[in-house]
């Protein structure tokens, strides 16, 4: 049940750039978790240091900083936009990339892939800064 769910968030929209909001990935996320998003707890989330990905990859914070209304930076040292909604307008608006690059950077960070629950709390806490 939980897999069909998610299977239908992830073909529910055509996967072109700009092809959804913030507020339709959050829903889609909760709708998978079959719970409500979480900010705090995606901030959690966001600013702790984990243990189960690569060694160089600590936290979300290593590549994006704990503010995220400042550009981040990759671990060769190319800048990334900050991931705040509020500097970077549009973010989150690509299905195919929050997914590609949730998929990169949990796994790289937790060593597994967030899970729909993670991806709401993140989303919603990230939609807000
Ligand atoms: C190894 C460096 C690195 C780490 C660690 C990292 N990110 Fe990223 N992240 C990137 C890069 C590079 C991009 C793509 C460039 C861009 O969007 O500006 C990106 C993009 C994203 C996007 C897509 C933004 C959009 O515009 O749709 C999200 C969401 C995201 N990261 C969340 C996270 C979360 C949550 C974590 C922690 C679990 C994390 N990142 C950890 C490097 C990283």
């Amino acid at each position: 049940m939980k897999r069909l769910l998610i299977l239908s968030v992830l073909v529910a929209g055509p996967a072109l750039a700009g092809d959804t909001t913030p507020a339709q990935l959050i829903a889609g996320y909760e709708a998978a978790a079959g719970a409500k998003a979480d900010a705090a707890r995606g901030k959690e989330l966001f600013l702790w240091t984990q243990t189960g990905g690569k060694p160089d990859t600590p936290s979300c914070t290593t590549c994006h900083g704990a503010d995220v209304t400042k550009a981040g930076q990759t671990r060769t040292g190319k800048e990334i936009a900050p991931l705040a909604l509020s500097v970077t307008p549009d973010r989150f608006t690509d299905t195919a990339k929050v997914e590609k690059w949730f998929g990169r950077n949990c796994n790289s960070v937790l060593g597994r892939d967030c899970t729909p629950a993670e991806k709401a709390d993140l989303m919603a806490w990230l939609a807000t800064q």
